[in-house]
């Protein structure tokens, strides 16, 4: 399995990241905990070392204290961890604390959780308003200095945004959301981390299961599972991915490769992607689009989707947080 080299680091990543934000049943129906667990080691068994993870996920940091458990199991050197603060629960709803104070107790806690004594990369999970963010820039440079992180990560900030952390704290990785429907930051900040050097670490590659392309057109959306609220879910939306997708079925039938492996290995081909962080909850999922990881697109195959793309037309997009 060929790594990706993180950043300016000497951390080396899969191209598929475990998102491990699923296994927590927060917003997706039907996780357990022996389900989740298999998850994360069919994730390592399949190739993955690269584990997205934040102190938000779960009530009570869940999705962390699981991935304690495995690297436990498996050791802590097979282990790339990528955790967040900044962001907490406040009941199943959050809220925005990124002071400085703040920052190095959530750290010192999602260490607890992962029973380790550092994490490979720590994020901003997004902006507070009521904070400039170089302060909490300066206190991920604190962690790093501590030892307690080995580089900085930022998510959902703007690329001005992103300028003031990194004039305070080097980025090593950027955390947006992109998927083929949502192509918004080759706009302003994909060229900006791919000048500055920074991994673009990506969220959604699936747009939350849309483009595994196993959704029938007729689905109806329990009124539990999160997706439902997105646009992309919706109305109109919804019957033109569903177009898209049987247009993406004919391609992937042709390659003899899954829809959901045609659209992670074209993800993790776009130009300054380091990863895809692919949300999993149960070990048949993550085995199958880490499988994407081996396979590499010839020109006529992303020429065939670029069409599809073309007939597809914009999308109404809206971010995560
Ligand atoms: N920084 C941020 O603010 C932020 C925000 C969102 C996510 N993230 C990170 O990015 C990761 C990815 O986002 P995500 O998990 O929300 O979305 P995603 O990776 O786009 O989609 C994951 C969902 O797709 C479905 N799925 C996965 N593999 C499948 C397969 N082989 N066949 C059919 N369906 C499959 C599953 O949903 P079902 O089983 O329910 O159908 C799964 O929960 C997260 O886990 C998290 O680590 C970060």
């Amino acid at each position: 399995m060929t790594l990706r080299r993180l950043g300016q680091t000497d951390i080396h990543v899969s191209a598929i990241a475990m998102g491990c934000w699923p296994i927590t049943g927060m917003t997706t129906l039907h996780a357990n905990e022996a389900d989740s667990l298999n998850t994360l080691r069919a994730a390592l068994d399949s190739g993955i070392n690269f584990f997205d993870t934040a102190y938000a996920y779960g009530i009570h940091g869940e999705s962390e204290q699981m991935i304690g458990r495995i690297m436990a199991e498996y050791g802590r050197d097979r282990f790339v961890i990528a955790t967040k603060g900044g962001l907490h629960r406040v009941g199943r709803g959050q809220d925005y604390d990124g002071r400085p104070e703040t920052i190095q107790r959530e750290c010192e806690e999602s260490l607890q959780r992962l029973q380790t004594d550092h994490v490979e990369l720590y994020y901003l999970h997004a902006w507070d308003k009521q904070t400039p963010i170089a302060e909490t820039a300066a206190a991920i440079a604190s962690l790093i200095q501590q030892g307690k992180v080995r580089s900085a990560g930022a998510s959902n900030l703007t690329v001005a945004q992103l300028q003031q952390f990194h004039a305070v704290c080097p980025l090593t990785a950027v955390q947006p959301h992109f998927n083929m429907l949502q192509q918004e930051i080759e706009a302003d900040i994909a060229p900006w981390c791919r000048d500055n050097g920074v991994s673009l670490c990506i969220y959604w590659p699936l747009m939350k299961g849309l483009l595994a392309g196993k959704l029938p057109r007729d689905h109806q959306f329990d009124p539990a599972d999160g997706r439902a609220k997105y646009p992309m879910f919706q109305g109109q939306e919804w019957q033109k991915n569903q177009d898209f997708l049987d247009d993406l079925k004919a391609i992937a039938s042709g390659l003899e490769m899954t829809v959901a492996q045609l659209v992670v290995a074209w993800t993790i081909a776009q130009p300054g992607i380091t990863a895809a962080l692919c949300g999993a909850k149960r070990d048949w999922q993550i085995q199958e689009t880490a499988a994407a990881m081996e396979l590499v697109l010839d020109d006529p195959t992303l020429s065939a989707i670029e069409g599809a793309l073309q007939r597809r037309g914009p999308t109404v997009s809206r971010g995560a947080v």
